[in-house]
């Protein structure tokens, strides 16, 4: 019962399909606390889908997913969240016309009582938090009360990745391409912001298309190849051409 006891989530054999389209082919692995794991693959090779699996945002049509070494249904976002799983999406899904706070506290406002009886929007207090959280982003937003649709991309990005930090107590994160849309030194603050999760114990799986942002932050790299899993390897013991191998469909290796 070593390790397996010892994962923070396991999934075994799960698929997903949409319509003729099979997306998620069998795939099975194992995320242990603490650790950071690259899931990489080609354009299309399922890769959002599967966090999407994880995350609740898709049901899986076949397989199991066990947490902390009990079998779970991970059948919405809020399940997920309830049990410790935080996700960022590749699409941001940050609301254009409202500011950075009402997009980090988008469906849990936090509401204060006038007089012990009237709610209204703690706006205040939601404006505190989302400074805190963007602080630790370390991305400079001179003005969080402007709508979204006015940042840059990469300030974009930190308001995505703030949110998802802020899901009380996640213990695995997953970041679907976060350095995405950033600039350079943008790219340093996430990938700076990543090592910090991992030193707190948190467990991320991050989605990225660069070798060089992997080869940085991760301890383990997931790689599929047409919605299955071409190989699960040790990041200190391959090298860029074995990933790209794999990456490309030209073989296989198991380390889990
Ligand atoms: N909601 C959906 N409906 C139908 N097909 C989908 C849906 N989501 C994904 N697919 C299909 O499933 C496959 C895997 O897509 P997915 O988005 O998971 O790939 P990905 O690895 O994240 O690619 P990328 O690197 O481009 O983000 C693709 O063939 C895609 O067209
Ligand atoms: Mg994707």
């Amino acid at each position: 019962m070593s390790e397996y006891s010892a994962a923070l989530l396991e999934v075994k054999n799960i698929g997903k399909s949409f319509g003729a389209v099979r997306a998620v082919r069998n795939v099975s692995f194992q995320l242990f606390p603490g650790e950071v794991v690259a899931l990489l693959g080609d354009n299309g090779a399922g890769k959002s889908t599967l966090c999407k699996l994880i995350s609740g945002a898709y049901q899986k049509d076949v397989g199991e997913i066990f947490w902390q070494g009990k079998k779970v249904e991970i059948t919405s976002p809020d399940v997920a969240s309830q049990i410790g799983i935080a996700m960022m999406y590749q699409d941001l899904a940050l609301v254009d016309e409202v500011d950075i706070p009402g997009n980090i506290f988008l469906g849990r406002e936090l509401i204060k009582k006038i007089f012990g009886i009237v709610p209204l929007l703690d706006k205040h207090t939601m404006r505190q938090e989302t400074e805190k959280l963007l602080a630790r982003v370390k991305i400079n937003i001179p003005d969080i009360n402007r709508p979204v649709i006015k940042l840059s991309g990469g300030q974009r990005q930190a308001t995505a990745i703030a949110r998802t930090l802020h899901a009380k107590d996640a213990k695995l994160l997953i970041l679907d391409e976060p350095m995405a849309a950033l600039g350079v030194q943008e790219e340093q603050k996430v990938i700076q912001l990543i090592k910090t999760l991992k030193e707190e114990g948190r467990t991320i799986l991050v989605v990225s298309h660069n070798l060089d942002h992997v080869f940085s932050v991760a301890d383990r790299i997931i790689v599929l190849h047409t919605g299955a899993v071409a190989g699960i390897v040790d990041a200190h013991k391959t090298s860029r051409e074995e990933i790209v191998g794999l990456i490309v469909g030209g073989g296989k290796r198991n380390d889990q």
